[in-house]
Parts: C-alpha cells; structure tokens; sequence
C-alpha cells in the first residue's frame, strides 16, 4: 500500500504552488504592488485665447498643451517658422516675442495671450525685405534654408541685445556695453544650428547689418 505522500502527483504540487503564491501576493502591503499607469486625459476642453502675430490679431481654440511652435504651424498655417528637434536644440523654431527672442517649441501658446509675436512672415516679404534677410540673400548665408527663419528672427534678436548693453557668456567686461565681434556673434547664435554649416556666411550677413545698426 502506497504512503499519502507518495500519492501527491507533480501536477498537484503544481496547483499547491500556485494557489500559495496567490495567497501570499494578495496579502502584500499596497506599496508592493506595480501602481497603475494613470490614462492620459483625452477630453480636456480647449481654451480659447488670442494672439497677436505679426500684428495681426488671432482668436483661437487651443488644447492648452499646444505650443506656440504648434499654434503658429498647425493653427495659423504660418510655415516659415520650422520644427528641428522640437526640444530647444536647434533653433530653427525661434520667434520674437515682444521683441526678444524664444524657441517656440519650449513654450505653451497659453502663456503669451495678449503678446507680440514675430515670426520670419513679419519681419519682411520677397519684395521688401528685412536687411537681414537682404544680407542672408547677399552673403550667401544659408544652402538648404531650413534653419534660415530661425537664424535670422535669432539675428534680430541679438542685435537688439547688442544694442540694449546685454552681456554674452563671452563679455569679457559686464560694465562696459558689448561690441559684436565674431566671438560675440558666435556665442550669441549658439543656440541655431545649421546642418549645412553655413556659419561663416551668417557671420558675414549679421556682422554687416549690425555694423550699421549696432
Ligand atoms: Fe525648437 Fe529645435 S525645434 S529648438
Ligand atoms: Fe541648411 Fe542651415 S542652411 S540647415
């Protein structure tokens, strides 16, 4: 006659297993369990605000995480300003905002209700054109030109730094109001990037303009 133990199949150890494990997970504290992905809001109401670009007054019905990249592309079809990286790395996306210069892809349309907008369509047109776009078109400073917009609503920027005393990283005296040199320049534009490597033409252009400007 067998033992009971030896009567216990591998399948019922198999179930006696799994039924303890069971056991065991439901009685653990709370903080021991995976927690569960909250779902991602899908029904948020859109908020209506206005902007101002390029002088023009615009009533819009925005999801209030849309940036201001996105709005101006994808709501006011307004083109010109491109999307590299869409994370602050390139600045191909830079637009003037009340005169100072943003990455649009880094900030939320929400936040500038009631704020002057320009982008590269503002600062000039094929037939009057903004003497940097005149200087990018003369100093040869772009080959594919999608990082152009942002190199020069950028450019406009920092000559107006220029002019306002704003020191570089570079300014070797923060008293004194900063003479644009090449290193100047260079530093200021740092935040656009060419893929087609036409810095020293953009050098050319910007020095140029802000040799009569600054
Ligand atoms: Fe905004 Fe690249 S698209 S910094
Ligand atoms: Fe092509 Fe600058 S001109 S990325």
């Amino acid at each position: 006659m067998e033992s009971p133990t030896t009567s216990i199949t591998r399948r019922d150890a198999l179930i006696a297993t799994a039924a303890t494990a069971a056991a065991v997970s439901s009685h653990l504290p709370a903080a021991a369990a995976p927690a569960a992905a909250s779902p991602p809001p899908t029904n948020m109401p859109p908020t209506r605000l206005s902007l101002q670009v390029n002088g023009q007054s615009h009533a819009l019905e925005l999801d209030t995480r849309t940036t201001l990249l996105d709005a101006l592309r994808e709501h006011l079809h307004l083109t010109g300003t491109k999307k590299g990286c869409d994370h602050g790395q390139c600045g191909a996306c830079t637009v003037l905002l009340d005169g100072r210069r943003i990455n649009s892809c880094l900030t939320l349309a929400v936040m500038h209700e009631g704020a002057q907008v320009t982008t590269i369509e503002g600062l000039g047109t094929p037939q009057a054109m903004h003497p940097l776009q005149a200087a990018f078109v003369k100093h040869d400073g772009y080959q594919c030109g999608y990082c152009t917009p942002g190199q020069i609503c950028s450019a406009v920027g920092v000559i107006d730094e220029v002019r306002r005393g704003v020191p570089s990283h570079v300014s070797a005296d923060l008293t004194v109001r900063p003479l644009l040199s090449a290193d100047e320049l260079r530093e200021r534009m740092s935040g656009n990037i060419c893929r087609c490597g036409a810095y020293s033409n953009i050098v050319d252009a910007i020095t140029e303009v802000a040799g009569s400007r600054a």
